[in-house]
């Protein structure tokens, strides 16, 4: 509440819808929604809350900031948007990077509403985190904002603050790992964190506490989750929630049923 969010013109909130509607069919065929929410998360991933540069206003699409060595791969994801960026030229990338994770996010707030994990603050539906109208930037923020994989919950916390984001959220946003794999040839490592990388529930903090297993990985940022004595206990909570089905694609309308299955 209160806050100011930028007004978009009736053409660009139509573009928006429109856009979504294409994005879906692209992710159902070609199963992309991981890589599509890593270029999401690492494009708003650079945000300082206190210089309030960097962030989610397009500026990933530089080769520049593409060449840094935690955005190795989201080139393949730039490519397969681009066709559909090319249809709505009203859009600022800086939305229409955002446009699939923003129902994502809608979706974990949804759900962890309903569980009853995060409060009900408002009296009407919802609050779609989505507010079109944020407009492109041009300077690239400096390399070395998003997280190493390699490191532990100090680290998490030190570059998780810098966007202004609080232990509960940084247990949270590392469920996005629930989608997609690691690459090889894109980070070092390999495999899925769960044995349904296309499906979004809390199977990754199932897994997290279960221990490792063949064939699915657990990063060194992952594992710091378990050690930290404030980000054990999300852990554990979030393993309990009863997440609704979902699939990239009947995500808001699976969300909306609210129907329920463990
Ligand atoms: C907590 C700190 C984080 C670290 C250190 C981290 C690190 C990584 C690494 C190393 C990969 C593998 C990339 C590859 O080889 O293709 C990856 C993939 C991924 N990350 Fe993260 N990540 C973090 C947080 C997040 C967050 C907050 C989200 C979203 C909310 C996210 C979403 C994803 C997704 C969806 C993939 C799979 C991409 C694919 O399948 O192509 N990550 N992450």
């Amino acid at each position: 509440m209160g806050k100011n969010y930028p007004r978009v013109s009736k053409e660009y909130e139509d573009a928006i819808e429109k856009c979504r509607k294409k994005l879906r069919g692209l992710i159902q065929e070609k199963h992309c929604a991981p890589i599509i929410l890593r270029l999401a998360w690492h494009s708003a991933g650079t945000f300082d809350v206190h210089s309030k540069t960097g962030g989610p206003f397009g500026t990933i699409k530089n080769q520049q900031e593409l060449a840094h060595t935690a955005n190795n791969g989201l080139d393949i994801a730039i490519r397969l948007l681009e066709p559909i960026k090319e249809q709505f030229p009203i859009l600022s990338y800086a939305d229409f990077y955002q446009l699939f994770a923003d129902k994502l996010f809608f979706y974990i707030y949804y759900t962890l509403k309903l569980a009853g994990v995060v409060a009900v603050e408002v009296t009407g539906g919802p609050e779609i985190p989505f507010h079109p109208g944020r407009t492109d930037k041009i300077e690239s923020p400096p390399e070395g904002r998003l997280p190493d994989a390699e490191k532990g919950s100090e680290h998490l916390r030190e570059i998780f603050y810098r966007m202004g984001v609080s232990d509960k959220d940084i247990v949270a946003l590392s469920g996005g790992h629930t989608l997609g794999r690691c690459h090889k040839d894109r980070s070092g490592y390999e495999g899925p964190w769960t044995n349904n990388p296309l499906i979004f529930d809390n199977s990754y903090f199932k897994e997290l506490l279960s221990g490792e297993k063949e064939g699915l990985i657990q990063l060194p940022s992952d594992k710091a989750l378990l050690k930290d004595s404030t980000f054990r206990p999300y852990v554990e909570k979030y393993a309990k929630v009863c997440f609704l089905p979902w699939s990239s694609v009947e995500l808001m309308v699976v969300a909306m049923h609210r129907r329920c299955y463990k």
